[in-house]
């Protein structure tokens, strides 16, 4: 069974890990198949009905996205308000559609991991940081799994340190 990873990043062309990421997932067409929402829809109008049917198809699904102003870029914020609706991912009995399906997050972080600590400069873990994340998927039943995150990108975006990242990643997407 294939994962979907669905790509909130609002400009791949600059990146360095998300961009990294999505090279090294495509070389795997079978094992993963990688949505990139906003190359999909380049004028953010979300064709809500098609991705309800995407996630209908997959078990396993991972939301991947650069941590900006401590959450996800606001095109993933709308794509949760818009595909999450009553009546399919939750509130009535024929919904409840991602109920049961895995999934997680996968998080590029500017800021050093030592940082996200409570002796550290932002206090919170990214765990706790990422509690909301938490809270939606528990509330339509999905089954929330540890996220993965890569830390320090401002601090470090060598090619050494990005090429770091890749295995890790892999690594936690084969055993999810
Ligand atoms: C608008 C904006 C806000 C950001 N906010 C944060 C933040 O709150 N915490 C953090 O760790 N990094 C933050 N960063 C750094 C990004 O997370 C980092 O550059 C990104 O994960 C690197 O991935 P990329 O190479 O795929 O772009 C921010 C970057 C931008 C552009």
């Amino acid at each position: 069974m294939k994962t979907l990873i669905i790509v909130a990043h609002p400009n791949i062309k600059d990146s360095k890990v998300n961009k990294r990421w999505i090279e090294e997932l495509q070389k795997y067409p079978e094992t993963f198949y990688v949505h990139q929402l906003h190359e999909v829809y380049p004028n953010e109008e979300i064709d809500v009905p098609a991705e309800q049917e995407l996630i209908e198809k997959y078990d396993k699904i991972v939301f991947q996205f650069p941590y900006y102003w401590f959450n996800c870029p606001p095109f993933l914020k709308k794509w949760f308000d818009e595909v999450l609706t009553y009546g399919w991912a939750y509130g009535s009995k024929s919904g409840y559609k991602v109920g049961g399906k895995k999934i997680a997050l996968a998080v590029s972080a500017g800021i050093d991991e030592n940082e996200y600590h409570p002796t550290g400069k932002y206090k919170y873990t990214l765990e706790e940081l990422l509690r909301p994340f938490e809270l939606t998927f528990e509330y339509i039943k999905a089954d929330y799994r540890p996220f993965f995150a890569y830390y320090g990108i401002e601090l470090n975006s060598s090619k050494e340190w990005i090429e770091k990242s890749v295995p890790k990643y892999l690594d936690f997407l084969n055993s999810f």
